[in-house]
């Protein structure tokens, strides 16, 4: 590999959409902000700069980060935020891991508009394991709001209820025609007879989203940057964190196809906006005037469709990249993940059930992040603040999917789990019906995880003997299905302090959230380096 040198300056940007103009805070100007493109084995280096007055990071998500857990980003835990006027250099490498990732901010809801692709493209001169594409393009999935973001998300924390939905859905930046106002659509131009590849982000807040070209098939070769075993697909499911590449061939007659994105979802009653954001395949030399044809996207609550476009997502054993499923678990851990209530402020009344504030939790501990980074607390040993203790299973188990129990407080604390270096973990994530049982796209940094089995209602423990051992998907966010579970499996091979979290971020700033220590293994190489110099104080 060699050195990639990348400079990100965090300014305003002034976009219009929808009829309004918006101040955004932005990447170099841009949004979706710069695409990062490197090969595999790279070393890659960027320094960001915040000319805003809101503290950033950012995370480069999906990257393993062996041994570079301070380049992680997400503020608190591996880094204290950067400040106005100041810059921070992350410095990772990119070890065993080629396809779409992303970068975005990890601190409040800044994510909306600070985040862009990362694309991992393979070794130099090492092929793809599926025809070459004639041409690559970073489909950018997102939500737009017409107030400030920052504003949305800190009205929604201080009342303790719901914040507004978003205004529109967003492909590369752009609502498409089916809006009123829209301020245009991303545009693809195609060739016929050729072959491309859409490296697919879904880099919304709080939306699961169903995604088709219309009258194309896509072809699934990579999920999270592995290599899957490919598969056709008329429309893919893609949650909060998620990416994804698809393969597909300019085949159709002349003329313009619309690429259409809207959500899936679950919850009843729910407020969510069913609206489709599009963008336009145009074949070469047709008229930018004619109708595009309109995709057929699942119906919003298709859970049959979402469940069985998952079920066929499998990893592909290359030489380059076995896959090695840990067949023997050395810590088993089951955490319950949903929503929760906990108390309001004392003497004020929330806009939750029964005056409590809206809250989720992992073991029905509402997770607070604290004023200085886990990772620094860690390292250096400082006291008070986390502690190790967050239960490996639920203290008080109930019927998780059933009727809920009558008491829904949730706990408030800074608790993590500490694994022994080179330990295999089993996670089994239930969700839970306290309020309502709903999709969690949990996010694991630091590692991809095996996800070895999955179901709906609570899970048993003769559910382990139906787990696929041999060609799970590999990932690094899965979605928890409304009222069912997950279980996961992962090599705790990298020493540091990860963060887990829901991706919908309506629910992790509501504390879904909890932090793994990887403890240091006893040879030089299986260590925590010490921090870069220029790491932001608190
Ligand atoms: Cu994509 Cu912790 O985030």
């Amino acid at each position: 590999g060699i050195t990639r040198h990348f400079e990100f300056n965090v300014t305003y940007h002034n976009v219009s959409t929808l009829c309004k103009s918006q101040k955004l805070v932005s990447v170099n100007g841009q949004f979706p902000g710069p695409t990062i493109h490197v090969n595999e084995g790279d070393q890659v280096i960027i320094k960001v700069t915040n000319f805003v007055k809101y503290n950033v990071s950012i995370h480069w998500h999906g990257i393993r980060q062996i041994r570079s857990g301070w380049a992680d980003g997400p503020a608190y835990v591996t880094q204290c935020p950067i400040q106005q006027g100041q810059s921070y250099t992350y410095n990772f490498t990119i070890v065993s891991q080629s396809g779409t990732l992303w970068w975005h901010a990890h601190i409040t809801w800044l994510r909306a508009t600070v985040n862009g692709a990362l694309i991992i493209h393979p070794k130099r001169g090492a092929p793809y394991p599926f025809q070459k594409p004639d041409k690559e393009v970073p489909i950018v999935l997102g939500e737009w709001w017409n107030a400030n973001v920052e504003d949305v998300a800190a009205q929604a924390l201080a009342t303790g209820g719901l914040p507004n939905i978003s205004d529109a859905f967003i492909i590369n930046g752009k609502p498409g025609p089916l809006y009123k106002c829209s301020s245009g659509a991303f545009v693809l131009d195609v060739i016929p007879g050729k072959k491309y590849l859409l490296r697919i982000i879904n880099a919304g807040l709080n939306n699961e989203m169903f995604f088709a070209v219309a009258n194309h098939t896509l072809l699934v070769v990579e999920t999270d940057a592995t290599y899957t075993k490919p598969f056709q697909s008329s429309a893919i499911l893609i949650t909060p964190g998620q990416t994804m590449s698809v393969l597909f061939e300019a085949n159709q007659p002349q003329g313009q196809y619309f690429i259409a994105t809207r959500p899936y979802s679950t919850v009843p009653g729910a407020p969510f906006d069913n609206t489709t954001a599009t963008a336009i395949l145009k074949y070469k030399g047709s008229s930018a005037s004619s109708t595009p044809v309109m995709a057929s996207l699942p119906d919003f609550n298709d859970t049959g469709f979402a469940t069985k476009f998952d079920n066929n997502v499998r990893s592909l054993p290359t030489p380059q990249y076995p896959v090695n499923v840990p067949q023997t678990v050395d810590r088993s851990l089951f955490f319950t993940i949903g929503l929760a209530v906990k108390p309001c402020a004392p003497n004020k009344t929330c806009a939750g059930p029964n005056g409590g504030r809206l809250a989720a939790a992992v073991n029905n501990v509402s997770f607070v992040l604290p004023s200085v980074a886990l990772l620094q607390a860690h390292f250096f040993n400082m006291k008070g603040v986390f502690t190790t203790d967050l239960p490996d299973r639920p203290v008080i188990p109930f019927n998780f999917t059933g009727q809920p129990p009558r008491n829904l407080v949730a706990k408030v604390g800074t608790r993590l789990s500490l694994i022994p270096y080179g330990a295999n973990v089993q996670l089994v994530l239930q969700d839970t019906s306290l309020l309502a049982t709903e999709n969690h796209p949990i996010h694991l940094h630091g590692f991809n995880f095996f996800v070895v089995g999955k179901g709906f209602g609570n899970f048993k423990p003769s559910d382990n003997s139906s787990f696929n051992l041999v060609d799970p998907p590999q990932r690094n966010t899965v979605g928890v299905p409304a009222g069912g579970w997950i279980a996961l499996r992962f090599k705790a091979d990298n020493p540091g302090v990860w963060f887990m979290h829901c991706h919908l971020e309506l629910h992790n700033s509501w504390g879904l959230e909890t932090a793994f220590i990887v403890q240091n293994g006893k040879r030089p190489l299986e260590k925590i380096l010490p921090p870069p110099s220029d790491l932001p104080k608190c």
